[in-house]
């Protein structure tokens, strides 16, 4: 029913900007199955994902986060979603794409490392680091404005372990460590997406959900930096995208 009238965008690249944020990447096809909020929902004649994306900015920019296209035979449904709450991974631990801005690529850690989050986080946003796992340790902070430490997520390959905490007015609170299993090493590469949801982060590890982090700064808004520090050598910010 639109594809008359999408055709013409489908040329012109520029359009799948990162306001659709999980559109695919030319040449790759998007993986994992997203389930989001504040959903709209159309149906078209063998619309591909790229018809999907381009429906999503054109209908509503502001408050696209990502597409996904479901077909039964030709006919196929696009949802344009103003958030993710959740994503499940396909079982092949095939590469997951995520379209977004990219803060940070081949950064070495440590030293520290600090970049802007665009317009602060927000419920049903989407972060996805990977990196190759320093000797000791590695930090990955999400940081407000001010001195405050939103989440702080802590990688501990001689500890063997993961430490969340945060850190209000000056003071840490309580750690969370609880983990379905330990077995990363240094040098190793690690991919970590954080679901931004109303009540705490939905973080996956290498594809596999590893556990929660309930808000603590409750203006999530305010949260506006994604910073990197850790221990030991060898380690590499390979990219940070957030959706
Ligand atoms: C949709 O796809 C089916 C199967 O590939 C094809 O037979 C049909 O002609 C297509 N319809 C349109 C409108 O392109
Ligand atoms: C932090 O300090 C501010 C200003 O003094 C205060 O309003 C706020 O309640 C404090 N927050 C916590 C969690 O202690
Ligand atoms: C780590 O453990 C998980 C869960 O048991 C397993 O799926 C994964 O293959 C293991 N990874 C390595 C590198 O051994």
């Amino acid at each position: 029913m639109y594809s008359w009238y999408w055709l013409p965008f489908l040329v012109t690249a520029p359009l799948l900007s990162n306001q659709c944020d999980f559109s695919p990447i030319p040449g790759h096809t998007m993986r994992g199955i997203f389930e989001g909020f504040s959903c709209s929902k159309f149906s078209s004649t063998n619309a591909t994902l790229v018809q999907c994306a381009l429906q999503c900015y054109k209908f509503s920019p502001s408050q696209c986060r990502f597409t996904r296209q479901i077909c039964f035979g030709s006919i196929c449904r696009c949802f344009a979603c103003g958030g993710a709450e959740a994503i499940e991974f396909r079982s092949d631990h095939e590469p997951f794409y995520l379209r977004g801005n990219l803060l940070v690529t081949d950064a070495t850690v440590p030293p520290y490392g600090q970049w802007s989050i665009p317009d602060g986080l927000k419920k049903g946003r989407v972060i996805q680091v990977k990196c190759v796992l320093p000797t000791m340790r590695v930090n990955f902070i999400l940081a407000c404005e001010h001195s405050d430490i939103a989440f702080v997520l802590e990688i501990n390959v001689n500890a063997r372990r993961i430490k969340r905490n945060s850190r209000i007015n000056g003071t840490f609170g309580s750690e969370e460590t609880k983990v379905p299993f330990f077995n990363f090493t240094a040098g190793e590469e690690l991919e970590v997406v954080y679901i931004v949801r109303h009540a705490d982060y939905f973080v996956y590890i290498n594809q596999v959900s590893f556990f929660t982090f309930s808000h603590r700064v409750q203006d999530i808004e305010k949260i506006k930096h994604f910073e990197v520090n850790g221990g030991g050598t060898g380690g590499l910010i390979k990219s940070v995208y957030v959706s």
